[in-house]
This record gives C-alpha cells, sequence and structure tokens, in this order.
C-alpha cells in the first residue's frame, strides 16, 4: 500500500460562470477541485492550507476512518475550523471501500465549490468485479450561485426566510449548452466507438436531489457509495447530495453527440428549487464524426419529470448487495428519528425566544424535534476525548416525544422543537437500527440522511407511516445495499442498520445545506472498545483549536 501526499490550499480565484466572474473559494485554484485517486488499502495524507478569509473543513465524505475520526472533518464536530492563515493534515488510511467517494467544505456552505472527486481502486494487484472498463471519467454534479453562496445562507439565517435557489446545475463545473455564456466550455466526454467507460456520478449539489441520464445509452450501475453492487441497467439515475453512482456505458450508438443531463427531482410539494438543466457532451472520437456529428446537434435524452418519484423510488430500490452479507439481526439499539422540516409557532418575522430555528427564525427543522445546534468553544469529539463537560448532552430521544400521523396534515402543535446539543451514546460494537421517519409538516419531501463514519445497509423503505408489525416483513436481511447517503422517500421511511465498531462522535444529518443550516442533524457518541484496537486514535498535534 501506498501513501499519497497532497497539499490543498484554500483560496479565492476568479471564476467564470453563467457571463460573470466571482472570487471564488477554490482548492488550489481548480474548479471543481482536484480529484485523489487511490488504491484500496492506501494512505492520503492531505495538508489544508488556509489562504481565503473565511473558516474552513474538509469532509472525506464517506471515507470510514476506522479509528481515525480527528481526520473526519465536519466543524464543531470532530475539529474546530481550520483559521484562515492557519492549516490542518489530515491523515487517513482506505479500508475495504472500493468505488467512487469525495471530499468537500464541511463548513458554511463552502462546499459550494470547495469539491472533488475521491477515487478508490481496487487493492494492488486486484481487478474490478466487472469487466476492466477502457476509460474512467468522473462526473461531478454541483450548483452554481451567481452571487456569493456564503452571503446566500448569512442572509437566509439573517432573516429567516428561504434561502434562493441555485442559478445553474454543472457538471464538472459547467452549466453546459443551454446556459448563458456556458456553451463554448460545456463539458465534453470522448468515446472510441465500441468502448465502455465507467462514470463515476457525484452528486456534489448543495439542496437538489439530481436524475441524470445520458440520450440513447444503457446505463449498468455497478457499485454507489463505494460499495459494489449486483450490477442493473436503467436509462436514468437519481441521486440525493452526497451519494455516488458508478455506471458503466457502453458505445454501442451510431457516431455521434449525446448529451448527458442533469436536473433535478424536487419531491418537495411547493418548495423552490432550480428548474433548468445541466448539460455535458459524450463525443464519439473518430474522425468522422469530427467532420459529420458537429454540424448536427447531440442528440437530447428525455429526463423525467421534476416530481416523479414513481421513477425516483423505482431506481433507488432496485440496489442490492451482490451477495449474501452479513446484516446484523439482534438489534441492541432500535431508534426511531423523524426527520423533517417545521414552522414554529412564533409571528412571522420575529426573532424571539420562542422561535427555534437559527438565530431565533421561523424555520426549525429536527429530528426527533431536536433542532441540532453546533458547539463552539469545542469540537465534540474534543470534548467527549478530554472530558470536557457542558459542551453536549447524551439526552438524544431514541423515540419521538410525541407520537402522531407522520405523514399527515397534522397540526403545527405537534411539532415544537427546541434547540440543543445532543448526542446518542452507543456502546462499542452495539447493533444499531435506526427507522428515519419523514414527515410532512410545512412540506413534505425527500432527505438525504448521511450517516459519518459508517457505511449502513439499508433494509427496506416504504411510504407512509412505518408500522413495526407489518412492515418487517418488507426487510431484506440477506442483500441489502451498503450506503453511506440514504434517500428517505417524500412521505415515507426507510430502515437502516450498522455494528458501531467505529468509536468517535459522528455527525447524521439531511445532506441538503439548506435543512443541515436549519438543524436536520444528530450526532452518535460512539465509546471506545476494550483494546486499543477498538479504540480512537490520539489527537493529531496540529489539530486546530477553537
Ligand atoms: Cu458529505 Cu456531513 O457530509
Amino acid at each position: 500500500a501506498k501513501t499519497h501526499y497532497h497539499d490543498f490550499v484554500i483560496q479565492a480565484t476568479p471564476v467564470k460562470r453563467l457571463c460573470k466572474t466571482h472570487n471564488t473559494i477554490t482548492v488550489n485554484g481548480q474548479f471543481p477541485g482536484p480529484t485523489l485517486e487511490v488504491n484500496n488499502g492506501d494512505t492520503l495524507v492531505v495538508n489544508v492550507v488556509n489562504r481565503a478569509r473565511y473558516n474552513v473543513t474538509i469532509h472525506w465524505h464517506g471515507v470510514r476512518q476506522m479509528r481515525t475520526a480527528w481526520a473526519d472533518g465536519p466543524e464543531f464536530i470532530t475539529q474546530c475550523p481550520i483559521r484562515p492563515g492557519k492549516s490542518y493534515t489530515y491523515r487517513f488510511t482506505i479500508q475495504g471501500q472500493e468505488g467512487t467517494l469525495w471530499w468537500h467544505a464541511h463548513s458554511s456552505w463552502l462546499r459550494a465549490t470547495v469539491y472533488g472527486a475521491l477515487i478508490i481502486h481496487p487493492k494492488e494487484g486486484e481487478s474490478y468485479p466487472f469487466p476492466k472498463p477502457k476509460r474512467e471519467t468522473p462526473i461531478l454534479l454541483g450548483e452554481w450561485w451567481d452571487t456569493n453562496p456564503i452571503d446566500v445562507v448569512r442572509r437566509a439565517t439573517r432573516t429567516g426566510a428561504a434561502p434562493n435557489v441555485s442559478d445553474a446545475y454543472t457538471i464538472n463545473g459547467q452549466p453546459g449548452d443551454l446556459y448563458k455564456c456556458s456553451k463554448q466550455d460545456t463539458t465534453i466526454v470522448h468515446v472510441d466507438s465500441g468502448e465502455t467507460n465507467l462514470l463515476r456520478v457525484i452528486n456534489a449539489g448543495l439542496n437538489q436531489q439530481l436524475f441524470f441520464t445520458v440520450a440513447n445509452h444503457k446505463l449498468t450501475v455497478v457499485g454507489a457509495d463505494a460499495s459494489y453492487v449486483k450490477p442493473f441497467t436503467t436509462s436514468v439515475l437519481m441521486l440525493g447530495p452526497g451519494q455516488t453512482t458508478d455506471v458503466l456505458i457502453k458505445a454501442d450508438q451510431q457516431l455521434a453527440r449525446y448529451y448527458m443531463a442533469a436536473r433535478a427531482y424536487a419531491s418537495a410539494q411547493g418548495a423552490p428549487f432550480d428548474n433548468t438543466t445541466t448539460t455535458a457532451i459524450l463525443k464519439y472520437k473518430t474522425t468522422s464524426c469530427s467532420s459529420n456529428c458537429a454540424k448536427t446537434n447531440p442528440v437530447f435524452p428525455s429526463l423525467p419529470a421534476y416530481n416523479d418519484t414513481a421513477t425516483a423510488t423505482a431506481f433507488t430500490r432496485k440496489f442490492r448487495s451482490p451477495r449474501k452479507v452479513e446484516v446484523p439481526t439482534k438489534i441492541d439499539e432500535n431508534l426511531f428519528l423523524t426527520v423533517g422540516l417545521g414552522l414554529n409557532n412564533c409571528r412571522r418575522g420575529a426573532r424571539s425566544r420562542n422561535c427555534q430555528g437559527p438565530n431565533g427564525t421561523r424555520f426549525a427543522a429536527s429530528m426527533n424535534n431536536v433542532s441540532f445546534v453546533l458547539p463552539s468553544n469545542f469540537s465534540l469529539l474534543q470534548a467527549h476525548h478530554q472530558g470536557i463537560p457542558g459542551v453536549f448532552s447524551t439526552d438524544f430521544p431514541a423515540v419521538p416525544p410525541v407520537r402522531f400521523d407522520y405523514t399527515g396534515n397534522v397540526s403545527r402543535s405537534l411539532w415544537q422543537p427546541t434547540r440543543g446539543t445532543k448526542v446518542y451514546k452507543l456502546k462499542y460494537g452495539a447493533r444499531v437500527q435506526v427507522v428515519l421517519q419523514g414527515t410532512s409538516i410545512f412540506t413534505a419531501e425527500n432527505h438525504p440522511i448521511h450517516l459519518h463514519g459508517y457505511d449502513f445497509y439499508i433494509i427496506a423503505e416504504g411510504f407512509g407511516n412505518f408500522n413495526p408489525k407489518t412492515d418487517t416483513s418488507k426487510f431484506n436481511l440477506v442483500n441489502p445495499p451498503l450506503r453511506n447517503t440514504a434517500s428517505v422517500p417524500v412521505n415515507g421511511w426507510t430502515v437502516i442498520r450498522f455494528v458501531a465498531d467505529n468509536p468517535g462522535v459522528w455527525l447524521m444529518h439531511c445532506h441538503l445545506d439548506v435543512h443541515i443550516t436549519w438543524g436536520l442533524a444528530m450526532a452518535f457518541l460512539v465509546e471506545n472498545g476494550v483494546s486499543e484496537l477498538e479504540s480512537l486514535e490520539p489527537p493529531p498535534i496540529d489539530l486546530p483549536v477553537c
């Protein structure tokens, strides 16, 4: 196994999109940021130097970080932010994961522009469980704001209003042909006729789930979130922010140019979204094509409608592990978590003690009615490791404080969140089941729920209220998919299971940044086991202090 050393310099860089140049926060002046490539078993050492005027941290989304929670990255959870002018070195080893992950800033809304792919090839000397593709292409789906995204979220937190939606979707940082001033920079993916390309699709968008498709071509899904899946073919993918999907695409069509396209899957009823489409071009790389097909327009795919929940759900339900897996069958911890948004019963525009949203505003999202608040003097991990009292409490509720018809049209009085920095404590090795139950107070929508430091099995999902008596019959305990982000269906539920074998403090949150801003998060505190190999490593000496 190798060790890969990288320097990430966080800096403002002029980036031109949609006819305007913005001073954009980037890594090493690149947008999107550098692609990191490693083999399973390798170690990454990334020295992050902050030359921007914002605090920053980098999160290695989906990396298990076994015993190295200090390198996970969410600000005030596993570390204090890296202040302007300071640096911090992330050091971690990839253990057992293969496929596509990514990295992104985990501080305010910086990840809008601070992100990149993390590609994990098989262990040295080993091969893919599918025929080796001729090429591999990372496809990073993103969102672009025609203004500073940090200002967008700051304004929203100040006023309590919903933040502006993005002004464009992007593929590898480019909005593509259908947007103003963008045509000449459209991302082009070359293929030779007959060859197979492995597309590593990542939804790095902030607030939108996205459909993705390629005109006239079938996509064979072979992996997701750095785990292999039982291959299946589809014409369209749906990815929540945070999720990755690896697909094989065979160039078996006429020599021509084909659009790959992505646009929102906006399950929310009535919530605003960007209804535009981003495109890249799949271009058959032969001379005959260069002369002919440059004259004709690329073939445009058909994309599902923005509210096509049937297509989105049919897609997510196709995922299986390639073979029988070991799902914990006996459960030590059984949590039932409501995930949802809400409006407080407080006066519009008023900022008062009764308003439990961030900065005393009316919007507040919560899990089990706790709207999560980040600490500010210590990270949770530091507070836990050093035994500093008063930073968090361990009374996060395992079940909701009130039971009601979660997906029905219920009174707001049933939804009165309290703000708090509460964690749920797990013993090392505990076998955990979490039922994630969407609620429909204020709006019903999907929530891509991401758990740090773990992969989990998604053993079932469904619509309506989870019924513990009958829905257990839907559990797949044989070959469920292993993921790090689950798309909880609109007006529905998802059940996940994992074994708490990684000590540390691990954030679980909705990966729509607007929802995490409103508090849709909680954290697990996983205690050390008995032996050193079951315990958190000591903190690095350069760990930032608050
Ligand atoms: Cu990719 Cu906490 O996030």
